[in-house]
């Protein structure tokens, strides 16, 4: 049977927290919210229609038009953007170079909090971002703080954008990435932070396969405690 467990995973950027995200709910047959993809899908709204992401009036004004919702297509949570799939528009530079301004916003956070939290009112789900343990999820069964070495986060980021943007340097990806990162752990509002009781889990060195094996027998001792 499907756990009604909640699992938080949070880290910095590009330390593969969707992956593993992704592997644990096909395994348990939870629900995988991917919340980063919100403030992109936010930033993307944004820069369509012209908004500079600096101006808060602006930014606050234009939420209100934005409606979020995810589509469940078996084991998948896709995201809608005013009805319609952004895809992989969410991954261009342009946004990867906004968004985290867009998500030092606390108008912007508490609209997405009130959505992650009704998602997994009557749900097992793992969700990955930068403030589930704390805020989103803080009594969340399992928490995971995701971390991995900068240079293999950059090969990694590297790699997935090699297939839409391939002449983006790597040198380009490792400042987002620092950027990004520097950004988010010293905003005023929901810093990335490691909560107290999250395991911390170093996958620099694991393969894919093994990070699943190490954080999936948690998730089953987890699990077993709730029955
Ligand atoms: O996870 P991903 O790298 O796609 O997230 C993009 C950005 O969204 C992060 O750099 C961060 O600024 C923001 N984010 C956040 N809180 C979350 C998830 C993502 O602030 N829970």
């Amino acid at each position: 049977m499907t756990p009604r467990i909640t699992v938080a995973i949070d880290g910095y950027s590009a330390c593969g927290k969707s992956t593993l995200a992704k592997d644990l709910a096909q395994r348990f047959g939870l629900i995988h919210v991917d919340s980063g993809s919100m403030y992109r899908a936010v930033t993307y709204h944004l820069l369509k229609h012209q908004i500079d992401p600096s101006k808060t009036a602006e930014v606050k004004k234009i939420l209100h038009d934005i409606d979020l919702r995810f589509l469940q297509e078996g084991s998948l949570f896709v995201l809608l953007l005013n009805g319609s799939p952004p895809g992989d528009a969410l991954r261009s530079k342009a946004v990867d170079d906004q968004v985290s301004q867009v998500a030092s916003y606390g108008f912007v956070r508490e609209k997405m909090v009130e959505i992650q939290q009704n998602i997994a009112r009557d749900r097992g789900v793992v969700m990955d971002g930068r403030d589930i343990g704390i805020v989103v999820f803080p009594n969340a069964e399992l928490k995971i703080f995701l971390q991995a070495d900068l240079e293999i986060r950059v090969d990694r980021r590297y790699l997935e954008l090699g297939t839409t943007e391939n002449q983006l340097a790597r040198k380009i990806v490792a400042q987002n990435l620092t950027e990004r990162d520097r950004i988010d752990s010293t905003r005023e509002i929901s810093p990335l932070t490691k909560a107290k009781d999250a395991v911390v889990i170093d996958n620099s060195n694991l393969s894919r396969a093994e990070q699943l094996e190490v954080v999936g027998a948690l998730v089953q001792y987890r699990s077993q405690q709730l029955t």
